[in-house]
């Protein structure tokens, strides 16, 4: 049912004639194949170029970090769906590069996550970085106050890690970004997936 629901927003979001500025590629392209029925949702930025090359989110750098964290997490990929906070590839240099979101972007596109969201009725959802978590916590929130610990917010529980690709950038954030994701694997044990 909710793969059904899913394939019919994508096809939408493929559609998309927002107009926000900004060079953009891909739109409704990038799905999570795996099952929509996990109840932990994880939410990225937006994709990038390997993401739009291969219809799948996280499989650039950014994802073979996800991968490994979410080994230390005793999870893989069938245990999590992944999507994303903006639903189409932000760019720069005529498209040859990827580039953060801007909120204007983000904006336009949060109907879209929002239909998505309540296709998936997830038990948790887990942000990854600031573009994901500001989605809940407003525009002034900082991940670096709010990462490694579940948060209720409007009802919904938010668990916040930092963004996968921070440790590539941020070699000194590595150890800390391992030691979440584990306390997010021990939480999900004793909350979600008993
Ligand atoms: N970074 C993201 O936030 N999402 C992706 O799908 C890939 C990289």
């Amino acid at each position: 049912m909710k793969s059904k629901a899913l394939q019919e927003l994508y096809v939408k979001i493929a559609n998309c004639k927002c107009r926000c500025p900004g060079e953009r590629k891909g739109a409704g392209l990038v799905r999570d194949r795996y099952n929509p029925d996990t109840g932990v949702v994880f939410l990225g930025e937006a994709p990038g170029g390997e993401e739009v090359k291969q219809g799948v989110p996280f499989v650039g750098q950014a994802g073979r970090k996800l991968d490994s964290y979410l080994e230390l997490a005793g999870l893989s990929r069938k245990d999590v769906f992944i999507i994303n906070s903006v639903k189409c590839r932000p760019t720069k240099n005529e498209g040859r590069a990827n580039r953060k979101p801007t909120g204007c972007e983000v904006k336009a596109c949060a109907h879209w996550l929002e239909q998505e969201l309540e296709i998936l009725s997830p038990r948790v959802i887990v942000t990854l970085g600031d573009v994901a978590l500001r989605k809940f916590g407003g525009s002034k929130v900082r991940i670096g106050n709010y990462h490694g610990q579940p948060l209720v917010w409007n009802q919904i529980i938010v668990f916040p890690l930092y963004h996968p690709a921070a440790a590539i950038y941020r070699r000194a954030l590595e150890d800390v970004i391992k030691e979440d994701f584990i306390k997010l694997g021990r939480w999900l044990k004793q909350n979600i997936k008993q």
